[in-house]
């Protein structure tokens, strides 16, 4: 079997590199950064990934420089375009004006790499840094307006690097250039996912033995998949769920998921009801890393509790997750990756149990999209297999807490510069918050305030001035459209925690959104659509604010803006501002990267 070796520097799309090439029927596989170009040389084809580091930074991970020796096509991404650049003599420096998100290239060249493209296309970006002098022997091939050597080939040697991400399904060119690149190595297609499957199951009787499985479900799709396919492996019999209800579901949730567990057939579930152990555990928990390593360890102390009711033995019983790849790299889960969010299956407590291998995760190489896949191969209802994605933590990441007003430095100059900038629109302004999410960064986590803006406005504009107002303002991370919001006097924190009766506000408030999308039959259109609770009031009025955030995405890894229409905005804003605590509704207009698709 023909194969592509990806080397993985770290970067938050290394191991998306891999599924891209592998769902275009080659066998990829991760490796690590300084394999020797001896074991490499059988490969048809290599590929450097991203990173979070810096090429000229001291002890910033490298490859085995023979590896341009052995007469194998090479493609640089990002980090693997500055790294290939900068041990071909060229240069690599910060870049003047940092890229992330959405940017417009112009291809100049027609290279073998670029065959069947359109010469503008819009890529996704994600970088600090960028190649200033471009090898000898190199030429470039494509620019942005702030990236001059976007991308550089050597056709001689079939050496690409290009500083976007084609593995990001927001780079719509992306899979033409892998197949370019195919092509251009030469590799046979011959890999599907029903290989996965089998693999999977031979390894998990392999790797149980003679055990049992409890397995953690929550009625989502990563979940459920792997659950159907621990029976398969190891039989009914074998594998008991665990439904948690930590408290943080959406309105009647936990009802509905038992009854579709129920429906298809999961029959040995216990459900627990961890309320009170939730509740008390995350009081006066405000740092959302903190919020995330309560929660995950609750998980596993609950279900140490109740496999001890249960009287189950811990050595014949493993714990199941439905872990899938995100949540792996997002928590900084390979050799040089950073950690974006701890996501609830990978604390402490469970990296503990991975070690002394008390932990299986059917799915945990894969993407939503390809679980989804897996899923239909093993009949399971197609409204299972396309819900919405909701995260572990359920809506305890999206109540954001705070203790007192935290601004940036010099935020009122901040602002100003800021809507000088607006100024071009004619019509926006904008206003700092004084609190902080989280946001992914050229494969960095940032922790960075949110800036709204307000006035009439079109979707093209909103989009395009939140992508600049980040790029050029490193202390922003989103941007949020106030909508309705004509004039703003003050912006003040509401003082908040964890409360219960913040859980039930958010509850109501995702409700309405919830309904308002099942009238409009936008459902399966919106991949994601978290509705977010902010300790923030405007003009003194209501004590909190609701973020409306849906997006567009395949993976979860990029993420773009839903744009909905302006009518249904303003019906679910209008049933909003009825409740007596919301005091303005703002939309998120910022895609992933800068932004996560949560907020915390
Ligand atoms: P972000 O916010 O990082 O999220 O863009 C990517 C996807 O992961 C989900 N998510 C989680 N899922 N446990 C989960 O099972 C978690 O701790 C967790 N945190 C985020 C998020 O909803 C999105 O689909």
């Amino acid at each position: 079997m023909d194969k592509i070796a990806v080397l993985d520097f770290g970067g938050q799309y290394a191991h998306l590199i891999a599924s891209r090439i592998r769902r275009q029927g080659v066998y990829a596989e991760i490796k690590r950064p300084k394999t020797p170009a001896y074991l490499l040389k059988n490969y048809k084809g290599i590929i450097l990934s991203g990173g979070p580091r810096s090429v000229f930074e001291k002890n910033s991970p490298r490859c085995d420089k023979r590896i341009f020796d052995l007469n194998i096509p090479i493609l640089g991404i990002c980090y693997g375009h500055h790294l290939m650049a900068f041990l071909q003599r060229g240069y690599v420096k910060p870049a003047p004006t940092k890229e992330f998100g959405p940017a417009e290239l112009t291809i100049n060249d027609n290279s073998h790499i670029f065959k069947d493209i359109d010469t503008k296309q819009t890529v996704w970006m994600s970088h600090g840094d960028s190649v200033t002098v471009v090898p000898r022997n190199f030429k470039v091939i494509a620019s942005t307006k702030d990236c001059e050597n976007a991308a550089i080939a050597d056709e001689q040697m079939k050496f690409y690097g290009v500083q976007f991400h084609p593995e990001v399904t927001h780079t719509a060119c992306g899979d033409q250039i892998f197949n370019n690149f195919l092509e251009i190595c030469n590799a046979k297609r011959d890999w599907d996912l029903s290989e996965y499957l089998e693999k999977k199951i031979a390894y998990i009787k392999d790797y149980v033995r003679d055990r049992r499985v409890f397995m953690l479900i929550s009625g989502g799709v990563d979940s459920t998949v792997s659950f159907a396919i621990l029976e398969k492996a190891l039989g009914k019999e074998r594998v008991y769920g665990l439904f948690v209800d930590t408290g943080f579901m959406r309105y009647q949730e936990k009802e509905q998921v038992e009854k579709a567990l129920k429906e298809i057939g999961v029959e040995n579930l216990h459900v627990y009801d961890a309320k009170k152990e939730f509740y008390s555990s995350l009081k006066n928990v405000y740092d959302p890393e903190i919020k995330r390593a309560v929660i995950g360890n609750l998980f596993l102390e609950i279900k140490d509790k109740v496999s001890k009711d249960l009287r189950l033995n811990i050595d014949e019983w493993m714990l199941g997750q439905g872990t899938i790849y995100p949540d792996t790299i997002e928590s900084g889960g390979t050799q040089y990756s950073s950690r974006i969010k701890t996501h609830h299956n990978r604390v402490e407590g469970i990296q503990e149990l991975i070690k002394r291998k008390r932990i299986i995760e059917p799915v945990k190489e894969l993407y939503k999209d390809e679980v989804r896949q897996i899923g239909e191969k093993l009949g399971l209802p197609k409204e299972l297999v396309w819900r919405q994605p909701f995260p572990g933590p359920g809506l305890a990441v999206r109540i954001l807490c705070a203790k007192k007003e935290n601004y940036p430095p010099n935020h009122l100059a901040l602002e100003r510069q800021v809507n000088m900038l607006l100024a071009e629109t004619d019509n926006l302004k904008g206003k700092v918050l004084p609190i902080k999410s989280v946001g992914v960064q050229g494969d960095n986590r940032t922790y960075r305030h949110p800036l709204v803006i307000y006035g009439d406005t079109t979707w093209d504009e909103l989009k395009n001035i939140s992508t600049k107002l980040i790029n050029q303002f490193k202390e922003i991370n989103r941007v949020v459209y106030g909508f309705g919001i004509s004039n703003i006097e003050n912006v003040q924190l509401s003082l908040s925690e964890l409360a219960e009766d913040r859980i039930k506000l958010l509850q109501k408030a995702d409700k309405i959104v919830q309904d308002a999308i099942f009238e409009k039959d936008l459902t399966k259109d919106i991949w994601q659509f978290p509705v977010v609770l902010l300790p923030v009031n405007f003009n003194n009025q209501g004590k909190e604010s609701i973020v409306l955030r849906p997006v567009e995405s395949m993976d979860a890894m990029s993420a773009g803006v839903y744009e909905l229409d302006w009518m249904t905005v303003k019906k679910i804003a209008d049933d909003l501002l009825i409740i007596p605590d919301i005091s303005a509704v703002l939309y998120d207009v910022t895609s992933k990267p800068p932004a996560t698709i949560e907020w915390e």
